[in-house]
Formats: structure tokens, C-alpha cells, sequence
């Protein structure tokens, strides 16, 4: 699905003759995801994928200590079967198609039902934009911006008399960098996390809901390395693009998928390419979900398009590290976007983390730098605040940074990140049988300004934007 062109064309018109250019800008990433490795329905389908691949020694994924153990993205990226998975996957959507409420889903309903009428009492007047693609060609929209549609000119303020929370986009710590990946649970990011565990570092991953079910194990390890775990919903589609029903599915069953496979229920997210818009903050407020975008884009995830290098990255990457010389985040950090998404965006991140951390002062995850204690809907599994993360990240313990049960918890600190889960993947057909249970479970902004209408103004992403002149 990546483009090899990336084009803006946007045509804005006041009057019939005067035409803007538009010095508009957006963050985004690669379209639809790779569907990776299938989670697999049947016995059947999985005895016949293994006899098409046989698992080697090293290929056996029973268990989340298993799942860790290759980095060799080959291995690592072997389809594996997983009972919890198998169990619930009839109450989710179809992986990688726009989520809709599962038929019989009564709670789904009903939940829809009551969200959906605060959102057309509210904004009568926002409907779906554009294609689920982000080709946003003959949409007309009223200049102002009444709907503080990020993908229009980056607002993330809605106004005060909409009562809608603003878009987190930095963190209050001065000096500070706001770390996470977009995009994951990614089949091979073994060696990502090693190095992340290696150096006492957690992140704020913003899971796919397709991922989470296609990689479930790599998900657990995710949540049991001590990183902080948010939603970046079903399909990794335009959310704006969506009606009521299809945005708010593409966000509870992402909630819901993490909570079936890893025990938590997270109360934050990410819009896929930043795009969101009034109506869309709604249903996701209406979800518990504080939405975090950001300040700063990588452009990990463009590599190989539209002629970006690896140095055009690297590049990006020394530009946030500078900025703290020159005094821009003396009040506040910035949140940077990259991406757990390939070899080369995992790469990156490796080759400038110790850069990163020689020119910060602190690399929090997103929980930490807000002080979010209970990240989750529940409470007993508790993160490190602002202060207890960084002196204990200064002092390179790992471990007792991590997330832990609270006091409350038998098992006291440490028994989230340390506990082993109950063996419920399968990687041959013979074990499946046994039941488990589940573990704890522009072509440089190629703009063509030019257009028509009175108000309103038509645009077309092929796939995505640059961020430059953001
Ligand atoms: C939700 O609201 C839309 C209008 O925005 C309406 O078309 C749809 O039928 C409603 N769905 C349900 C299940 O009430
Ligand atoms: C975008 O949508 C317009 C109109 O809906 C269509 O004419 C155009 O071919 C589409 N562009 C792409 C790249 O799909
Ligand atoms: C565009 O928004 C402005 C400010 O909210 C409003 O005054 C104007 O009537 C709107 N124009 C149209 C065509 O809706
Ligand atoms: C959101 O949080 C409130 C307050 O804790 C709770 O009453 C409500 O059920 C939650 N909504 C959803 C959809 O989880
Ligand atoms: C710091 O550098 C950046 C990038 O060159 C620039 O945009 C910004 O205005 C500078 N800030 C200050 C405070 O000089
Ligand atoms: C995961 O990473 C591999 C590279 O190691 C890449 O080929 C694959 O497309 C990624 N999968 C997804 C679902 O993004
Ligand atoms: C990238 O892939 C190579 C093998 O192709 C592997 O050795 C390396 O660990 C991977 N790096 C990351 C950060 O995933
Ligand atoms: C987090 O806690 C620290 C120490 O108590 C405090 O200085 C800081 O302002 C808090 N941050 C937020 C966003 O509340
Ligand atoms: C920081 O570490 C020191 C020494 O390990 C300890 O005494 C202190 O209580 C810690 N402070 C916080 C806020 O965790
Ligand atoms: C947290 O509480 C839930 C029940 O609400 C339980 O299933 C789970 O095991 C608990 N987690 C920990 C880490 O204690
Ligand atoms: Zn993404």
C-alpha cells in the first residue's frame, strides 16, 4: 500500500478568483499495514500452514517467552496459533477491515446506541470525510475550521464550547522527550525491545487492534516489558472517514482486543495519521480514550518514498535532538512520532537513542510524564509517576520502574512485569487441544493550489502529507 509518490492536492478558494496556497501540512503514515502473519482460525489452517513451513527448534511459540526469543524477523514473523485469540476472535471484527459492531455484540449495542446520540445531538453537522484511504477529493469544508480537523491545518484546540478535551500534542516536563511507537505489536520487535529492556527504558506503544490479534504474544510483551499500552484502533484507516458506528467500533474492539489479551483496558490513543475531528474526540472521549498526537514527525515511516533516505530521516532525528540547544523545549518537551514498523523505523530509533539521551534530559513514556499512575480502566496494575520513572531510569534499574501490581495485588511490585503467562499458544496442532486459559490475561508538499467553491475546499492525500511546515 505504500505510495511511491506522496501528493497533496489541495485546492482552496475564497471568491471566485482568489486562490491560496496553502502552507497546510499533515503527519502521516503509511496507509493500510502489511496484515502480517494471519491469526489462524482453525486447526486445520494452522497444520497446514506448518507443513508448508515447517517450525524449526527455534520457531516453537508457545509462549510469550518463546515469542521473545528469535531476532531474526523471519522467525519472529511465523504465524503461531494462540487459544485466547482463537476463543474470542468470533466476537471481533474481521483483521484489517473496517470494524463494525459484531452482530449479537448486545453490549457493543448498547454502548453505540447511547454514544450515538450524544454525538448527533452535539455535532449534527460533522459527517464522514473524504475515503478511508485519505483521499479527501471533493469534500467541501468551511475554512474556519469549525470542526478542528487536524488533517486541515493541524488543530488540536477544539473550542471551549464544544466541552471536548484539547489533543495532547507535548509533555509538560521541560527537556523532556514524550517516547513511543506507532503501529505495533510488529512481529519482529525482539530486537527493539531487548534494546529498550537492555537500557531500563519504557515507551507508550500505540497498538493495532489487528495486531494485537494476529501477534498476540509479542502484544504480552509489550505490556510485561513495563511499556505504557494505547489504542491505534482496528484498521489503521482515516478515522474521519468513518460514520459513528465505524469509528466507534475501530476503537472498542482495539480497547477490547487488548483488554481480552493482555488483562488492561487502555484509556488512551492515536489517530492513525493524526486524522481526527470534533465528532471523532467525541466518540473517543466517550470511550475514556485521552488522545495523544504530537509535536514532532520522524518520518521514520516514509523511507523509500517519494526519494526519502534513510539520511533524510536521520536528518529529522538530529533536528528534535538540536532543538533542545537552542532553548525550544525549555518549558515543555516535545512528543516525537516513529514507529515500531519495519526493520529500518526500529533501526533508526536504536542508531539515535543514545544521542537522544545525551541531548535530553529525560525519555519518558507519555503515562509517566503526566504523572498517569493507572493508565488502565484497571487500577490495580499502576505505572511510575514523573519522578519515581526518571530517578529510577537515572539510577538504571529497570525492573522496579516497570508497571506493577498495586499493594493491593497479592503478588505486590513486580508481578506484572515477572509473571509468566499460562502457556496457552500452540504451535503445533497436537497441544491445541489442551484448554487454557488466558494468561493474565507532497511531492515536497506537492501542492496544486487551485479550486472553486465559495467556502470549502477540496484535497487529496494519495496516501499522506509531509509535516515539514508544521
Ligand atoms: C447513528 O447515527 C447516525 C446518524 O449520524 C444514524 O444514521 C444511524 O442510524 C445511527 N445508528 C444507530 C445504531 O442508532
Ligand atoms: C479520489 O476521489 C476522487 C473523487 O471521489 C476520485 O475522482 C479520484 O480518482 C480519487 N483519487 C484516488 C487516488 O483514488
Ligand atoms: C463558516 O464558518 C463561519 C464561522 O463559524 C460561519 O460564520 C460561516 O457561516 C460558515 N460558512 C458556511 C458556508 O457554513
Ligand atoms: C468511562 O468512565 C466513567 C467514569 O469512570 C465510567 O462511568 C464509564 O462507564 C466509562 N465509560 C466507558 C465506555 O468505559
Ligand atoms: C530552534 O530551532 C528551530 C529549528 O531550526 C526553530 O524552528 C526554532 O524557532 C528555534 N527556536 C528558538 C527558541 O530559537
Ligand atoms: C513488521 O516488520 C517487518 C520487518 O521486520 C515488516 O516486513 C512487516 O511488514 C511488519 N509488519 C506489520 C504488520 O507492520
Ligand atoms: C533488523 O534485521 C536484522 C536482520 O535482518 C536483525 O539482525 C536486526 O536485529 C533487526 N533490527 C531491528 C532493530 O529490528
Ligand atoms: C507530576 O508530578 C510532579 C511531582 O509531583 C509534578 O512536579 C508535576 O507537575 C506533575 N505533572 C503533572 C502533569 O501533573
Ligand atoms: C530516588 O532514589 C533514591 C535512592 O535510590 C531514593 O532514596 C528516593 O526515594 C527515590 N525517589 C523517588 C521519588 O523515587
Ligand atoms: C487486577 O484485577 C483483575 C480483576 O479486576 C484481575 O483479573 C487481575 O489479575 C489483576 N491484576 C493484577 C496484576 O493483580
Ligand atoms: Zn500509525
Amino acid at each position: 500500500m505504500l505510495q511511491a509518490t506522496t501528493v497533496v492536492l489541495l485546492a482552496l478558494t475564497v471568491g471566485a478568483s482568489q486562490v491560496f496556497g496553502h502552507t497546510g501540512c499533515g503527519g502521516h503514515e503509511i496507509a493500510r499495514r502489511n496484515p502480517g502473519g494471519p491469526v489462524i482460525n482453525s486447526r486445520a489452517e494452522l497444520r497446514s500452514l506448518q507443513s508448508r513451513r515447517p517450525l524449526g527448534p527455534r520457531q516453537a511459540v508457545t509462549d510469550e517467552a518463546s515469542a521473545a526469543q528469535s531476532i531474526d524477523p523471519t522467525q519472529e514473523c511465523t504465524a503461531y496459533s494462540y487459544t485466547p485469540v482463537l476463543n474470542a476472535k468470533s466476537g471481533f471484527p474481521t483483521i484489517w477491515q473496517t470494524a463494525e459492531i459484531v452482530p449479537g455484540d448486545n453490549d457493543a449495542t448498547t454502548l453505540f446506541a447511547s454514544i450515538n446520540s450524544t454525538v448527533n445531538s452535539k455535532f449534527p453537522n460533522i459527517g464522514p470525510k473524504g475515503s478511508h484511504t485519505g483521499n479527501f477529493t471533493g469534500v467541501a469544508y468551511n475554512n474556519s475550521d469549525p470542526d478542528c480537523w487536524w488533517t486541515w491545518r493541524q488543530c488540536t484546540t477544539p473550542a471551549a464550547d464544544t466541552g471536548l478535551h484539547a489533543d495532547i500534542t507535548t509533555v509538560p516536563e521541560p527537556d523532556t522527550w514524550g517516547f513511543g511507537f506507532d503501529d505495533g505489536p510488529n512481529c519482529s520487535h525482539n530486537a527493539l525491545y531487548d534494546y529498550l529492556r537492555d537500557n531500563g527504558q519504557k515507551a507508550t506503544m500505540f497498538y493495532i487492534g489487528s495486531n494485537v490479534m494476529d501477534w498476540p504474544l509479542q502484544a504480552l510483551r509489550g505490556l510485561d516489558d513495563g511499556h505504557e499500552i494505547c489504542v491505534h484502533t482496528w484498521s489503521h484507516q482515516y478515522m474521519t472517514s468513518f460514520t459513528n458506528e465505524e469509528a466507534f467500533a475501530e476503537l472498542y474492539y482495539t480497547r477490547k482486543a487488548i483488554q481480552t489479551v493482555l488483562g488492561v483496558t487502555p484509556k488512551c490513543w492515536r489517530p492513525p495519521y493524526g486524522d481526527v475531528d470534533n465528532r471523532i474526540r467525541l466518540i473517543a472521549e466517550s470511550l475514556n480514550l485521552t488522545n495523544i498526537v504530537w509535536s514532532d514527525d520522524t518520518e521514520d515511516w516514509k523511507v523509500g518514498t517519494d526519494g526519502v533516505t534513510a539520511e533524510d530521516v536521520g536528518l529529522n532525528y538530529q533536528a528534535v535532538i538540536d532543538k533542545v540547544g537552542n532553548g525550544t523545549y525549555t518549558s515543555s518537551g516535545p512528543v516525537v512520532l516513529n514507529h515500531e514498523l519495519n526493520n529500518f523505523t526500529m533501526s533508526e530509533m536504536v542508531t539515535y537513542y543514545e544521542k537522544i539521551r545525551a541531548a535530553f534530559k529525560y525519555v519518558v513514556p507519555i503515562a509517566a510524564a503526566y504523572n498517569w499512575t493507572t493508565p488502565y480502566v484497571e487500577t490495580n496494575v499502576t505505572f511510575p509517576d514523573f519522578l519515581t520513572y526518571t530517578n529510577q531510569s537515572s539510577s538504571s534499574s529497570s525492573s522496579s520502574a516497570s508497571p506493577s501490581a498495586s499493594a493491593a495485588g497479592s503478588n505486590g511490585a513486580g508481578a506484572v512485569a515477572s509473571g509468566s503467562r499460562s502457556g496457552s499458544a500452540t504451535s503445533t496442532a497436537a497441544s491445541g487441544a489442551a484448554s487454557t486459559t488466558a494468561a493474565r490475561s507532497s511531492a515536497a508538499l506537492g501542492m496544486d493550489a487551485k479550486g472553486a467553491a465559495v467556502w470549502g475546499f477540496s484535497f487529496m492525500l494519495i496516501g499522506r502529507i509531509a509535516l515539514s511546515m508544521c
